[in-house]
């Protein structure tokens, strides 16, 4: 028993956290290589190692994904100070070379000084498609402002499929349920972030982030583009770049006619309060959200006007609308307080409702021994109290989107 336990806890000398030991880096001068404060991990690992995100075999094991900042291309190493062997009873190191080598395209380098002369290479790199808004954010560590630029690229543009190859790697990384997509399909629009810096005197770009964006087929002749991924990477995260992406990709399709609203695919939580706030800005300035308009209630006028002026969905201009009524009600009045929380709950309560009816259904098909005066209350004071639950925590969120409102 004793020698079992030393063996497992050997074991779990062998055992690292995959987010831990994977390194990433974007690259722009070759001092940033040896200089830890520039490296990120991922935060999630579970699509290549499993749940637990754990590597097993090595001790002291670094995965090391550098990638230049803007072409990004990459550098791939693997180091480790020990590997496990014989005297673990055939239990055998895991491959990591190959499960980075399988989402990674080839064409990277291994080593550094090949790896500096594609450095030397970035001046040549220049994003791709045509630039559809330019914009600036002021740094403090800079004391300057840094212009960033979002282009609209496609696969005719040269390179653009080696490059976006390397760009899709970082989903893995941040995204949970990540994929790649089939770029041979040209319903896909692709949206790109770059930061332009100086190096030497010359003005080179760095990736900051990007958005996919699939064309579906709406009959008779209509389009309904669906965000599918949307990336900015984690050095520029939390600096503004995701709702200046949005807002520009909603701005982009205003001008067709035959696109009828943008929405997303399985939207993260992340992505929904991006949304709120773009979506808000956006029909902040609409008339028929005025304060006056928004106290009289959600009208068909509303959903006109956001859907024809800036592409909004139905759905999401019913949460800009009770987003900016929110802004526009005094909370600590009692009776618009709750004329507010009314207004919000009648929408929260469609499908509680719909399951009222479902469970009526289902009782018809019970006998009367297998129901319970009891369970009819359970039901209904449960049904309330998630009712109460769902509208503060939505007001919550609301809040935050309204503070954000307010700095922008
Ligand atoms: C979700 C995501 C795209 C947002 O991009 P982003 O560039 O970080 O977005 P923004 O900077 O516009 O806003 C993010 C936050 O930074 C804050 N922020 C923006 N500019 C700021 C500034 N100058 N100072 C302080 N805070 C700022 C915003 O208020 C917002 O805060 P919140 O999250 O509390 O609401 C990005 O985080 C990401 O790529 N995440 C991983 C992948 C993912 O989840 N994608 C979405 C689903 S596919």
């Amino acid at each position: 028993m004793a020698a079992l336990s030393s063996m497992e806890k050997k074991l779990a000398e062998y055992k690292c956290n995959t987010n831990e030991v994977i390194k990433l880096k974007l690259v722009r001068f070759p001092e940033d290589i040896d200089d830890d404060s520039t490296t990120f991990g991922p935060e999630f690992s579970h699509q290549l190692f499993g749940d637990d995100e754990v590597a097993f075999g090595y001790k002291g094991l670094q995965i090391l994904l550098y990638y230049s900042a803007g072409n990004l291309s990459t550098m791939f190493r693997v180091h480790y100070s020990s590997k496990v062997d014989d005297k673990f009873d055939g239990v055998q190191a895991d491959d990591v070379e190959s499960k980075i080598r399988e989402i990674i395209p080839p064409g990277f380098c291994q080593g550094t000084d090949d790896f500096v002369s594609l450095l030397e290479k970035e001046v040549n790199f220049k994003p791709f498609g045509p630039i559809i808004h330019t914009y600036t954010v002021y740094n403090e560590e800079a004391g300057e402002e840094i212009t960033y630029q979002i282009h609209k690229a496609d696969l005719t543009c040269p390179g653009f499929r080696e490059y976006h190859e390397r760009l899709q790697t970082f989903l893995m990384w941040f995204i949970e349920t990540a994929s790649y997509i089939d770029v041979d399909d040209d319903r896909w629009d692709f949206f790109l972030v770059f930061e332009k810096y100086n190096k030497d005197g010359t003005t080179l770009f760095a990736t900051v982030g990007y958005m996919t964006v699939y064309n579906y087929y709406v009959y008779p002749d209509k389009t309904r583009p669906r965000v599918s991924q949307m990336l900015v990477l984690p050095p520029f995260q939390g600096e503004g770049h995701g709702a200046q992406l949005l807002e520009t990709v909603h701005r982009y399709y205003v001008s067709s006619p035959n696109i009828l609203d943008v929405t997303a695919e399985d939207p993260s939580e992340n992505f929904v309060r991006l949304r709120d706030f773009v979506l808000a800005k956006l029909c902040q300035d609409l008339p028929c959200f005025s304060t006056e308009k928004l106290l009289e209630g959600f009208s068909q006028e509303m959903v006109t006007e956001a859907q024809q002026k800036l592409k909004i969905n139905k759905q999401h201009a019913r949460r800009v609308y009770e987003i900016l009524r929110l802004r526009a009600t005094d909370m600590s009045d009692p009776e618009k307080s709750r004329a507010y929380r009314l207004e919000v709950k009648k929408r929260l309560v469609g499908p509680y409702k719909k399951n009222q009816r479902e469970m009526a259904k289902m009782r018809q098909c019970l006998k009367p021994e297998e129901l319970t005066n009891q369970m009819n209350q359970i039901d209904l004071k449960t049904q309330h109290d998630q009712l109460e639950e769902s509208y503060q925590e939505l007001v919550s969120e609301y809040r935050r989107t309204v503070e954000r409102l307010a700095q922008a």
